[in-house]
């Protein structure tokens, strides 16, 4: 269902544009996250592969499941992702609330810009634990429900605080909410276990 939320993937060059390494700098976000040897990364709402592509240059010998719920952007991935990361970057059509993926596969679930864009934020945060594996990490980044130079309208944001209940709700433990992007929060949380 599109709501009116959905990101309009005739605007995909918002995506593709470099200057977002600005304020949503890969580096910064992967060096936050401190994770160790990763296997298997599920990127939920992929879009152009913005974030895909440089997560998998910092874990080559890793899977990352590039998945979005439009088939333009489905289509734009399987065609412009360069050749070198062929069998390291999966596309996969997910579903407005399912991945089709197996149970407790990764190592990393991530959302970046997509949290205000979900039908059922909780619904999908529970579908995030399902394929982590017990000790995972989960991360949520989206806008700051705020006034910034651009981004989504300020009403159709969601706080991270909501964000962090919803988390909880979801049995997820160790939230927490790091100061690190001036237009954006970045929540992490871990699935229990391990
Ligand atoms: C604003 S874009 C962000 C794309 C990418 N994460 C980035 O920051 O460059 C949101 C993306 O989420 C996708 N999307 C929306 N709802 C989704 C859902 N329930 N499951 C997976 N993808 C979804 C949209 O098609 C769109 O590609």
């Amino acid at each position: 269902m599109n709501t009116g939320k959905k990101f309009n993937p005739k605007k995909i060059q918002k995506l593709t544009d470099p200057g977002r390494k600005v304020f949503q700098n890969p580096d910064l976000i992967w060096d936050t996250l401190n994770l160790s040897a990763p296997e298997i990364l599920v990127d939920i709402g992929a879009g152009a592969g913005f974030f895909a592509m440089p997560l998998s240059d910092k874990v080559p010998k890793a899977t990352v499941y590039a998945c979005d719920t439009a088939p333009e952007l489905i289509e734009w991935m399987e065609t412009n992702i360069p050749t070198r990361y062929a069998g390291r970057i999966r596309v996969i059509r997910s579903e407005e609330n399912s991945i089709p993926l197996a149970d407790g596969i990764a190592d990393l679930v991530y959302m970046i810009n997509l949290h205000h864009e979900l039908d059922s934020p909780l619904t999908m945060l529970k579908e995030s634990r399902r394929l982590l594996k017990p000790g995972g990490a989960i991360l949520v980044i989206d806008w700051k429900k705020e006034e910034t130079p651009m981004g989504p309208p300020v009403s159709i944001r969601i706080s991270p605080k909501t964000v962090s209940e919803q988390l909880q709700q979801a049995d997820f433990h160790l939230v927490t909410e790091h100061d690190l992007l001036e237009y954006h929060y970045f929540v992490t949380a871990k699935k229990p276990g391990a």
